[in-house]
């Protein structure tokens, strides 16, 4: 299944919401993170739902922000969601990034990077059209060190590309992004049942759920243009 057949499908069950829910109890301190200052253009790589270009316009004051997603069902529902007409949402693979070169401050990706069918050239992408000090914001909650996110792509008919932390960090590199930090975020708002109610219909030990969540949490990676 194409990416798009998938992410249309889950948009119009509703699901784009539900992934801004879960993902917003992390994304939220990576958005805080960004340098984004009054007037600049932000760019979602997978926007879903849009939450991160809404959160940027109003709590950053950035000048434009943009989505862009595979899916034109996910993209319609992110137009929805705001009559921001500094918010727009681009329909659209981010392997081809739809700017001019040096056109865009800052990046952010949550949880979409890892579906590119090349995610190099998607970095080659960014490096592209990131002005010269420019961020990208690289979350992902499926990688390598995430044990449990392993079976993930059972999940989805999409492939997925499994990096390590330090997989990331190189493949920056190799796209001329210097890495400024790399960490974990946690997730301290999912709630964990008491010992008692394990194994649930997710999670066998309550150990593996706090692990998930509170320590590995979500890979960020920021990248930097020269
Ligand atoms: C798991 S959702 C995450 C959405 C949103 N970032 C969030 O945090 O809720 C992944 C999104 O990335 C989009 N996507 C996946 N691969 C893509 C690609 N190559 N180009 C553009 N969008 C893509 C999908 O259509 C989907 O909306």
């Amino acid at each position: 299944m194409s990416v798009s057949d998938e992410f249309d499908d889950w948009a119009a069950r509703g699901k784009d919401r539900g992934m801004e829910d879960r993902h917003w109890h992390t994304a939220k301190h990576v958005l805080a993170r960004m340098p984004v200052e009054a007037g600049d253009t932000v760019l979602d790589l997978g926007s879903g739902s849009g939450y991160a270009g809404r959160a940027l316009k109003e709590t950053a004051d950035a000048g434009r922000a943009y989505g862009i997603d595979a899916s034109p069902a996910m993209a319609a529902n992110a137009r929805s969601y705001t009559d921001d007409g500094d918010v727009g949402f681009l329909v659209g693979d981010f392997e081809h990034l739809p700017f001019e070169t040096d056109t865009v401050d800052h990046c952010f990706s949550m949880e979409a990077f890892y579906y590119a069918s090349d995610p190099h050239a998607v970095l080659d992408e960014v490096a592209r059209v990131l002005r010269p000090g420019g961020t990208f914001h690289c979350a992902v909650n499926y990688y390598e060190e995430n044990v449990h996110s392993h079976a993930w792509d059972e999940l989805v008919e999409v492939p997925m590309t499994r990096w390590s932390g330090p997989e990331y960090r190189e493949a920056f590199r190799e796209a001329g992004l210097a890495v400024a930090v790399q960490d974990n975020v946690p997730d301290r708002e999912i709630e964990i049942p008491p010992a008692s109610e394990f194994p649930t219909e997710d999670w066998e030990t309550r150990e593996a759920m706090v692990e998930r969540y509170r320590e590995f949490g979500t890979l960020v990676t920021v990248g930097v243009a020269p």
